[in-house]
C-alpha cells in the first residue's frame, strides 16, 4: 500500500463543479461539469443558476471521478472542498456534499481557501513548490500578488485589484467587442491574428505617482473603458472596428502590468521563483511574455497547463494532500462556506 494519502477534492465555487483525485502529488482524476453555457447569455455567472447545476451534477461528478482513478469511495484518506470565497450558494452545495462524504466514510475533513488552490494545483505537474514564492493568481474574481512561505498556512498578500479582476476585464472587453463569454479564451484566440502594437492602450497604476501607493496593485477598469470609448468613437467614423487589433492591443496592456508587476514583487522580494495561477494563466500571451521576462532576470517561472489553471477539483485535492501531508489539524464537521475568505485564512 501507498503511504501517500489518496484525497478527493471538491470546488464548487463558480460555474464549475470539479472533482479531483490525488495521490500525493500525483493527479490521478480531474472531473469538471461546467454551466458555463447556461450562463452565456447573460454575460455572466448568475448565482442560482450555478448552484442548481452544481447539485445535479455533484454525485455524478463525484461516481466519474472515482471510475478515472480507479479508486473506490471507501479508499479515499481524506476529502477537500473549497470553503471559500466563491458564490455563498454554489459554495454551500459543495461543502454539503464533502460533509457528508466525510461523514459517511468517517474521513476528515479539509474546509480550504480557493485562491491557494490555484496556487497548490501546479505541484501536481511541476513538483514541490519552492518556498518562498512569489505567487500571482488571476481569475475571474480575483487578482493578487502574494508572498508564499508556507501554502499550508503562510500565504502574504502584496497586492490585489483595485476595481476589476484580469478576468473581469477580458470578459468585459469580449461582451463589448460582441464576442460572447467567458471572454478570456476568444480574445486569446482572436488576438492571435491582430497586433499588439496596433493601439496604446493604458497600463493601469504603472507612473510613478502610482507606484508609491499601489506598486503590487492592479487596476483594468480604466483600461476596459478606454477600449470602450476607442470602440465607440470608431464606429461613430463609420469604419469597421478591428476586432482582432483591439483584441491582440488590449490582451498585451493587461499581460505587460501583470509580468512587470509580478517580476518586481519576485526582485522586492529576492524571490526566484514565480508561480502563476487562475483561470487567466491559461492565456497563451501571459505564459509566453512571463517566461522570457523571467528568463532575463534569472526568475524560474511555473504555470500550470491550462486545463489546471481554470477551476477545477484537482486543485482542492492538491491543497488538501499539502494539507495532509504537513499534518495540519482538519476542519470541523461544521465548518461554514464563507463567500468573501480572506487569502490569509488558507484553512478553516
Ligand atoms: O479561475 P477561473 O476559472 O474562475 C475564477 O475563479 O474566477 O477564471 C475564469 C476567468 C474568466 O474571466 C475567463 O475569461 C478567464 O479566466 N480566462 C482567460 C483565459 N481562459 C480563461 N483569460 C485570458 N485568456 C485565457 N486564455
Ligand atoms: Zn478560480
Amino acid at each position: 500500500m501507498s503511504s501517500e494519502p489518496l484525497v478527493l477534492g471538491i470546488e464548487t465555487s463558480c460555474d464549475e463543479t470539479g472533482v479531483g483525485i490525488v495521490r500525493g502529488h500525483t493527479l490521478l482524476a480531474d472531473t469538471v461539469a461546467s454551466s458555463v453555457e447556461e450562463h452565456a447569455r447573460f454575460g455572466g455567472v448568475v448565482p442560482e443558476v450555478a448552484s442548481r447545476a452544481h447539485l445535479e451534477a455533484m454525485v455524478p461528478t463525484v461516481e466519474r471521478a472515482c471510475t478515472t482513478a480507479g479508486v473506490a469511495l471507501r479508499d479515499v484518506d481524506a476529502i477537500a472542498v473549497t470553503a471559500g470565497p466563491g458564490l455563498a450558494g454554489a459554495l454551500l452545495v459543495g461543502v454539503a456534499a464533502a460533509k457528508a462524504l466525510a461523514l459517511s466514510l468517517g474521513k476528515p475533513i479539509y474546509g480550504v481557501n480557493h485562491l491557494a488552490a490555484h496556487v497548490a494545483v501546479d505541484q501536481l505537474e511541476h513538483g514541490p513548490l519552492p518556498e518562498p514564492s512569489i505567487a500571482m493568481l488571476v481569475s475571474g474574481g480575483h487578482s493578487s500578488l502574494l508572498r508564499v512561505t508556507d501554502l499550508t498556512t503562510g500565504v502574504e498578500p502584496l497586492g490585489a485589484t483595485i476595481d476589476d479582476a484580469a478576468g473581469e476585464a477580458f470578459d468585459k472587453v469580449a461582451r463589448l467587442l460582441g464576442l460572447g463569454f467567458p471572454g478570456g479564451p476568444v480574445i486569446d484566440r482572436e488576438a492571435r491574428s491582430g497586433s499588439s502594437i496596433a493601439i496604446d492602450f493604458p497600463r493601469g497604476l504603472t507612473t510613478n505617482r502610482d507606484l508609491e501607493r499601489h506598486r503590487f496593485d492592479f487596476s483594468f477598469s480604466g483600461l476596459k473603458t478606454a477600449v470602450a470609448r476607442w470602440v465607440e468613437a470608431r464606429e461613430r467614423s463609420g469604419e469597421p472596428v478591428p476586432i482582432a487589433d483591439v483584441a491582440a492591443s488590449f490582451q498585451e496592456a493587461v499581460v505587460d502590468v501583470l509580468v512587470r508587476k509580478a517580476l518586481d514583487a519576485c526582485a522586492s522580494s529576492g524571490v526566484e521563483d514565480l508561480v502563476i495561477g487562475g483561470g487567466v494563466a491559461a492565456n497563451s500571451r501571459l505564459r509566453v511574455l512571463a517566461e522570457s521576462r523571467a528568463a532575463e532576470l534569472g526568475v524560474r517561472v511555473r504555470v500550470p497547463r491550462p486545463g489546471l489553471c481554470t477551476d477545477n477539483g484537482a486543485m482542492v485535492a492538491a491543497l488538501g494532500s499539502e494539507m495532509v501531508a504537513r499534518g495540519r489539524t482538519p476542519s470541523a464537521l461544521d465548518l461554514p462556506a464563507d463567500s468573501s475568505q480572506p487569502i490569509e485564512s488558507v484553512l478553516v
